[in-house]
């Protein structure tokens, strides 16, 4: 089977499936190639927790109608260490802006819907995907999809694959930079029936451990607790597991976690990575592919979101203006902000988790800290600023070389072509 297309991605987790969706919107045609499942894709347990900007996107591109709906708004976290709760005020510190907390299989389901209905194409179940000739201008993919041998011709290549995918070993090795930083601790996740324990979520430091609450819905709820990366789940029992948060999340007013059957375990292991550039020839890498956050600071879908902003941008003004000034910058552009979210997550995995090894002069220093962001107004309004999401890298920055990711909606508007092709009714371009 023979295909042609001006874009193929790989993968379909929320990097591949919002490009395509952008792309759409710009009148470009793409081709979404998974290895998994639309079942599998669909049911995984992942993120929940959506910025301000990324939920605006959503919105502003029609596929945000379920999430405004079903999605909880967030206005503040809590940071709890010393048995006390301390509120970390997100819209007063922030100017308005809030955390929404919507699945991210969700988001892939309201995607997938919106593709379909719009005649986009998606292929489940491939095997075998390579990519070749990205160093020209007619790149080709070879994959198998049941006893097909198939092929897609294309202009451009977005790898969009994830930290496992194969499109950064496309990269030949000299052309590649991989900053990374392991964590020597894990999270041990779950998913609770029961009613939220809390109305925001709960960032616990403790000397056992670090400790999250956080919800899906409101029958249900996702809890995670520190744990050995190496462990595993069959040496968790439920009651061992409720023994950790008690400890671990205890206040002095007595505070106790909602208990509720636990449906679903998992460890996670934790690390930053970056790989520099992001593009090599006509391949672009975009969201977990080209970086990987501890979850600590819930950026990473935020990051593949904020990536594909700004390639769907670059892709649309190379076929709708004939400019490819965006698409050269595309690597400098999302890396500034990528950095500054990898900062971010490593700030706050660093002073809310206890590491091996660790001296008591660390955890004063912890505890130091964590006393000076809940009282300073301006330490509390970096942590909001940088929780809430910084702004999306604009098409201005990317253009001039501005350093500034700075933007406001005015900014955005006046930065906005006109695409033609738009009819009235369709969403907005982001
Ligand atoms: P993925 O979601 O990994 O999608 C990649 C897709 O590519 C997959 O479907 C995969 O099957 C497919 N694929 C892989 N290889 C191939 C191949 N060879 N051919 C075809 N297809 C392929 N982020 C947040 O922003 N907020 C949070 O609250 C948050 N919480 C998290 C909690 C946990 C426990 C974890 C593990 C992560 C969390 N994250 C969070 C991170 C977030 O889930 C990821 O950053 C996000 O999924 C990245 O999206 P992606 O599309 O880049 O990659
Ligand atoms: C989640 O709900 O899965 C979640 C929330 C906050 C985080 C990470 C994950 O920092």
């Amino acid at each position: 089977m023979k295909l042609r297309c001006e874009v193929a991605i790989i993968g379909a987790g929320p990097a591949g499936l919002l490009l395509s969706h952008l792309l759409h919107l710009r009148g470009i045609g793409s081709i979404v190639l998974e290895s998994r499942s639309r079942e599998e894709v669909e049911r995984t347990v992942r993120a929940g927790v959506l910025e301000q900007g990324t939920v605006d996107l959503l919105v502003r591109t029609g596929v945000g109608e379920r999430l405004l709906r079903e999605g909880s708004v967030h206005r503040g976290i809590c940071l709890r260490f010393d048995g006390e709760t301390h509120r970390i005020d997100l819209s007063q510190l922030t100017g308005g802006k809030a955390v929404t907390l919507y699945p991210q299989h969700e988001v892939l389901k309201d995607l997938i819907r919106a593709r379909l209905s719009m005649d986009g194409q998606m292929l489940f179940g491939v095997e075998d995907v390579s990519i070749g000739a990205v160093e020209t201008l007619h790149p080709r993919i070879r994959f198998r999809l049941g006893a097909w041998r198939c092929s897609i011709d294309c202009d451009f290549v977005a790898g969009c694959d994830g930290s496992q995918g194969i499109t950064r070993g496309h990269f030949p090795r000299n052309a590649l930079s991989i900053h990374e930083h392991l964590y020597p601790v894990g999270w041990f996740g779950v998913l609770v029936e029961a009613p939220p324990s809390s109305e925001e979520l709960i960032y616990a430091s403790h000397e056992r451990g670090f400790a999250l609450v956080s919800t899906r819905s409101p029958t249900l709820q996702r809890l995670y607790f520190q744990c050995d990366p190496n462990d595993n789940v069959a040496n968790w029992p439920d009651e061992r597991i409720w023994n950790e948060f008690r400890l671990r999340l205890a206040t002095r007013d007595g505070w106790a976690p909602k208990e509720g059957p636990i449906t679903n375990k998992v460890i996670v292991g934790m690390r930053s990575v970056v790989t520099e550039p992001m593009q090599y020839g006509r391949l672009f890498l975009a969201g977990d592919s080209g970086h990987v956050l501890p979850p600590t600071g819930a950026k990473g879908l935020n990051l593949a979101v904020a990536d594909v902003c700004v390639l769907a941008d670059a892709i649309g003004e190379f076929y709708n203006n004939g400019r490819s000034d965006m698409l050269d910058a595309y690597s400098e552009t999302v890396l500034r902000r990528i950095w500054k979210a990898t900062r971010f997550s490593w700030w706050m995995t660093s002073m809310l988790h206890c590491f091996p090894g660790d001296k008591p002069f660390h955890r004063r220093m912890q505890l130091a800290e964590l006393e000076y962001v809940t009282q300073s107004l301006s330490a509390s309004a970096s942590l909001a600023e940088n929780y809430v999401g910084l702004p999306m890298p604009t098409r201005r920055a990317a253009a001039t070389g501005d350093p500034g990711t700075v933007s406001s909606a005015s900014d955005e508007a006046r930065n906005r072509p006109s695409y033609g092709g738009r009819k009235p009714d369709e969403p907005m371009l982001p």
